[in-house]
């Protein structure tokens, strides 16, 4: 059974900057009502009506995984750890973005699907072979007639956003070879409880998976969970490695630890959830609070990364132009735009956070490392930045 237990509002599209704010623009905004539901059996934690990807994969994407440099050393890691793990003959990544995970392999040793038109150009133009489609079984009979079965399959930030899990495993099964790996790596639940960072939830994220409910969907498509590592990108992630039901791999111990603390958080039970939806609700109210504080007291606040779930957190807070002045975000083409659903202007962060700004809130929250080593000046003088995980709180020096 499936059970709704939180109501994110109205939500646009989280990747749909505006160019500018005129009537036709705004008018012409795609919203959705964003609710989250626990499916009982399965142990899923889906959105309860996805987003047409069309309208998501664009050829007017606007991120880039390559922004950040903890990302790009993030990538660069974790290809050459499977290079060196199951030496690879001939890959395939599925979401290849930009291309900062393939530019670790050989031209001829790997091929890229991206449905993002824009993203599927800079790939091929770099020389890897690229499939400008979404994934499914369409393209995989296309993929398999004209290139042999894979070793390895990897995808980052990708799988959680694709609504129909069956046919995707299914998919990578047909696609794997006898002893292939499949590697993808996603947001974990557990830490979206963890850190009741509710802004995982937004059109893309259609799923937020968690190890006890991947193992039941990949068994649907006889494919198996052998190791799972935790992450500290994207706020919290977990890295999968699946394999077919009778492969070579034997079962990590990683993967029964992982169940039992799964089970001891309570990840298969609806009380979870429903509580960590009161505490999203007291998030909110404590957020609106402080920022209203903030502002009788005339203070300057900014937002600090244009992300996506951000978006989640202004939309359902309802906060706009009147709480937040604008948003510093170092990517080109999201500069000069304003924010989806409550329009906030972006401008450049590359000179750091403007000396009469007062408060960052941390919309990138999850690279508060990198982002304090790279404002020292602005907290050397006294600014501070505002968090909303674990709980809203001001950081300062
Ligand atoms: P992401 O969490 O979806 O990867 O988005 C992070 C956003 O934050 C991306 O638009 C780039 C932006 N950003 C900055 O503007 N400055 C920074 O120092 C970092 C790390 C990210």
């Amino acid at each position: 059974m499936k059970k709704k237990f939180l109501n994110l509002l109205k939500q646009p599209i989280t990747n749909s900057y505006l160019s500018s704010i005129n009537k036709r623009n705004t008018k012409n905004e795609y919203f959705y009502n964003l609710s989250v539901i626990f499916n009982t059996q399965n142990f899923l934690v889906s959105l309860s009506k996805p987003v047409d990807p069309k309208k998501q994969y664009t050829d007017k994407y606007a991120h880039r995984a390559s922004q950040s440099f903890t990302m790009r050393q993030s990538f660069k890691s974790v290809a050459n750890k499977l290079k060196s793990r199951f030496k690879p003959n001939f890959s395939m990544e599925i979401g290849s973005n930009d291309g900062v995970f393939l530019k670790n392999f050989k031209k001829n040793k790997i091929v890229a699907v991206e449905p993002c038109l824009n993203l599927a150009k800079i790939t091929k133009k770099l020389g890897y072979k690229t499939y400008p489609n979404f994934w499914n079984r369409k393209l995989v009979n296309k993929i398999l007639k004209e290139k042999s079965n894979f070793d390895l399959i990897y995808s980052a930030n990708t799988i959680s956003h694709i609504p129909n899990l069956k046919e995707t495993f299914d998919a990578i099964y047909k696609s794997l070879n006898d002893n292939g790996v499949f590697v993808f790596e996603d947001p974990y639940m557990g830490s979206v409880i963890k850190m009741n960072s509710y802004d995982q939830f937004y059109d893309e994220h259609v799923h937020i998976f968690s190890l006890i409910a991947i193992s039941n969907i990949l068994k649907k498509s006889k494919l198996k969970v052998f190791d799972v590592e935790l992450l500290q990108t994207h706020g919290g992630s977990t890295r999968f490695y699946v394999c077919k039901e009778n492969a070579k791999f034997s079962i990590n111990k990683s993967v029964k630890n992982l169940k039992s603390k799964e089970l001891k958080q309570g990840l298969h039970k609806l009380s979870t959830y429903t509580k960590f939806a009161s505490r999203v609700k007291k998030s909110k109210y404590e957020l609106l609070e402080l920022l209203k504080e903030l502002k009788k007291k005339s203070k300057k606040v900014v937002s600090y990364g244009a992300t996506y779930k951000s978006a989640t957190i202004f939309n359902y807070c309802n906060i706009g132009n009147d709480l937040i002045n604008y948003v510093l975000d170092s990517t080109k083409n999201k500069q000069g735009k304003f924010t989806p659903g409550k329009h906030i202007l972006i401008k450049p962060s590359n000179n750091g956070i403007p000396e009469d700004v007062d408060y960052a809130f941390l919309g990138a929250w999850n690279f508060l490392k990198e982002i304090k080593k790279k404002e020292q000046k602005f907290l050397k003088r006294g600014g501070k930045f505002i968090t909303h995980v674990p709980k809203i709180k001001i950081i300062s020096l």
